[in-house]
């Protein structure tokens, strides 16, 4: 969300008044008198240290902890936020008990707002990128990343960690989150949150829970009943939870089932704490928090961005008793103690200068690794520099950038927009952003002796014009998407459609690179040689696609989620708006006291339960463009000897080799179709493994699959349960293209 700085007013009131100033001119005491504390002993537990803290806190200071210092335009704004270090969260310091501040940056593919703090942030490909690139280590060194420049830009947590399941893919959030499928998306968003946490930087995890669309976020009722809420939405969650025990658990701005999700018993107290097990702290959305007794009882453990619930209203709750005292020593106590399990507070954060050009190059390596070819007819891919003479470079901006993924996700691109003249780009709210890596550029650097020529295909007749003379026509192609809003349709914006179709007529060796967020319909999909799906390809984006299509890089992504034929094909064919009564009303003042005390709700019911992405459109039989798991390479893979072993975590082995004449990567995938009697979609994904194959290279695999994910949510035992009978394991390369096949009895 945009925030304001405070006036130097505040900043003398503060320096006046506030004790804390005290740290600011002596840090060296300040530190000292932290390693002076017995909770400063880490040979004891984090709960143990955490305890010893609680014990000692006044009643005001556990107050302090429990809420941010305010943002302009969703909360009041309190001077002590002077000290905050640019990011969305600031929570004040205690030094008398060597407390440090949380400084608190949305971090989704990359650190936000480094450019109006004179800072520099590299841009990773957007998470849903990440999820393609079925890449684990990928995602501990994306996660990684984040968590170095958060720390050498001062910051403690990072606001990541978006795992909302595609449930609609026209949500403009999509690119944030990690695909369909809760299996695949819970374990990458681990993967990213323990790279984070690695860098003893508070990870986090949200939005919690089913929060899959942007149009009314803070006034929609989700209907959805409980076992299709658990083997989906909530799974990705309990998996995510569960592989990278995080800090911290993001509870989103919509209702769940009657409640909203930062005041619902349900998903707060029973399931992520109690059946969870989950030890860190829920924080509220921005502006998600809607009261004091409701919330903390139901699990609610600190307020962002203000204190419109969380202060004096929580303190005399507790005064009161309507808020025990030992509910509110569990919600400090729980973010105390994640900030000595991380290692926050034996290794606190110390600003640094980035490493840029190591973060250039780790997300060239990450996008190469992400990047899905989904068509290749008659090999037109990899290009060869040695018999191409012209190259028509078509499409908006693909002279000087590639689109990346607004909202509060945004990161900012050095120099501002690259599609505005140099440093007059700010980033704004809702305004899409071009990152400086240019296709133009580096194709001609793939093939310095060819004639490359760019047209921006404004007009049509002229781009085609071009395309006819070149030997190959090469389209880059874009959807925007943010927070915020959601996509009107899967269609590309800007008569791009008309682009390709009309250049796909002038050469048939046409290319088309998509830059987007999700799913694209593709009425061009047969006129077109070869298509690539880049995403939001970040910082070094138009070398690593070159890469790919000169072959410097053999493409090993797979889809993270279906692309659909048709909006028709959708479990909804149009999304739900807010009436005008679930929206603030400017007239009746400020909107965030409107959202504050709760907007009137309106419906959304997911019917489809847990038929998202391809389990709707295998059990609805309805044909796809591209199927979920789907990527095509510059190779190919054979399968073979599969073998099921049956037990308590089945384990599938089987061979995948290399048959082609390149060294490429292959994505596994393992499927289960459960027993008829448990009335399921007709498979599910139950486990993968990204392996490495040098031409002709054969390499047995074992993927062991955890029970859970073969289970179904039993709702009056409140628990998984695998129900005896026959599962059919089926392995491949996509959803769709599984040769090996075993059933095997499970009990
Ligand atoms: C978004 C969160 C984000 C927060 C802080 C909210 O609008 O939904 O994802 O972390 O703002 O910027």
């Amino acid at each position: 969300m945009p925030r304001q700085r405070p006036s130097a007013k505040w900043c003398l009131l503060v320096a006046v008044f506030l004790p804390i100033v005290q740290l600011l001119i002596c840090p060296a005491a300040g530190q000292s008198a932290r390693k002076s504390h017995p909770w400063m002993n880490p040979s004891l537990s984090p709960d143990e240290r955490a305890a010893m803290v609680v014990k000692e806190m006044t009643l005001d200071e556990k107050i302090q902890l429990l809420h941010g210092t305010g943002m302009a335009g969703l909360s009041p704004m309190s001077p002590l936020a002077v000290h905050s270090n640019g990011g969305a969260g600031y929570v004040v310091e205690i030094p008398r008990l060597g407390i440090p501040s949380i400084q608190m940056s949305d971090a989704a593919y990359g650190v936000r707002m480094s450019g109006e703090n004179g800072r520099y942030s590299t841009a990773l490909p957007s998470c849903l990128g990440g999820a393609a690139s079925w890449d684990l280590q990928g995602g501990f060194a994306y996660g990684a990343l984040i968590g170095r420049e958060l720390r050498a830009q001062g910051y403690n947590i990072s606001l990541g960690g978006g795992v909302n399941l595609t449930r609609e893919p026209r949500n403009g959030r999509t690119f944030e989150y990690m695909g369909e499928d809760p299996v695949l998306a819970g374990t990458m968003v681990a993967s990213v949150i323990k790279g984070v946490q690695a860098q003893h930087v508070l990870g986090d995890i949200k939005h919690y829970a089913l929060n899959d669309q942007e149009s009314g976020r803070n006034a929609v009722n989700v209907n959805i009943d409980k076992r299709a809420a658990r083997e989906s939405d909530l799974l990705a969650f309990e998996i995510g939870i569960a592989e990278s025990d995080p800090a911290g658990v993001m509870c989103s701005y919509n209702r769940v089932n009657g409640d909203y999700a930062c005041e619902n018993k349900y998903l707060l107290n029973d399931l992520l704490k109690q059946d969870w097990k989950f030890k860190g702290f829920v924080l509220s959305d921005w502006g998600a928090a809607h009261s004091v007794v409701k919330a903390s009882a139901a699990g609610l453990d600190h307020e962002e961005p203000g204190w419109i619930f969380y202060g004096d209203d929580l303190k005399k709750a507790v005064e009161a008793g309507t808020v025990p005292q030992s509910e509110l020593d569990d919600h400090v106590h729980r973010i105390l103690r994640a900030m000595f399990a991380v290692g926050l507070m034996d290794d606190p954060v110390q600003r640094s200068v980035p490493d840029v050009l190591g973060g250039l190059e780790v997300a060239r390596k990450l996008e190469e690794q992400s990047i899905v070819l989904l068509r290749n007819q008659k090999s037109q891919l990899p290009l060869d520099r040695a018999k191409i003479r012209s190259i028509a470079v078509i499409g908006p901006h693909a002279d000087v950038g590639m689109i990346s993924g607004g909202g509060s996700a945004q990161v900012d691109p050095p120099g501002g927009n690259a599609i505005l003249p140099p440093g007059k780009g700010q980033t704004r709210w809702l305004e899409p952003i071009w990152f400086p890596t240019s296709p133009l550029q580096s194709i001609w650097a793939q093939a310095p002796r060819a004639k490359v020529q760019f047209d921006s295909g404004a007009d049509p007749a002229t781009a085609a014009a071009l395309a006819k003379n070149s030997d190959v026509a090469i389209v880059f192609v874009y959807q925007w998407e943010s927070e915020d809003m959601d996509l009107p349709s899967l269609a590309l914006p800007d008569h791009q459609d008309d682009l390709i179709e009309k250049v796909a007529e002038a050469n048939p060796h046409t290319v088309v690179v998509v830059e987007s967020g999700g799913p694209i319909t593709m009425p061009w999909v047969d006129k077109v040689s070869s298509i690539l799906e880049a995403w939001y390809a970040g910082s070094s984006g138009s070398d690593a696609v070159a890469n790919v299509l000169f072959g410097d890089v053999n493409p090993s992504g797979k889809l993270p989620l279906t692309f659909p034929r048709s909006e028709a094909d959708l479990p909804h064919p149009s999304i739900v708006k807010p009436p005008r009564e679930s929206r603030p009303n400017f007239m009746q003042g400020e909107p965030w006291k409107q959202i504050a005390a709760g907007l009137p709700p309106f419906q959304v019911t997911y019917d489809e339960g847990v038929k998202v992405g391809y389990k709707w459109y295998d059990a609805e039989k309805k044909a796809v463009l591209f199927p979920f798991g789907f990527g095509l390479s510059y190779t190919t893979y054979a399968y073979s000897n599969l073998k099921v072993t049956p037990g308590k975590s089945p384990s599938v082995t089987f061979t995948v080799k290399n048959a082609g004449k390149r060294d490429g990567a292959e994505v596994a995938e393992v499927y289960a179709s459960l027993p008829a009697s448990t009335s399921e979609p007709p498979k599910r994904l139950v486990g993968f493994s990204k392996v490495a194959l040098k031409a002709g290279e054969s390499k047995e695999v074992t993927v062991e699959v955890n029970p859970k994910y073969l289970s179904i949510f039993n709702v009056e035992q409140n628990g998984w349960q695998l129900v005896p009978g026959t599962y059919s394991f089926m392995v491949g390369g996509s959803s769709e293209s599984l040769p090996l096949k075993q059933a095997v009895t499970l009990n």
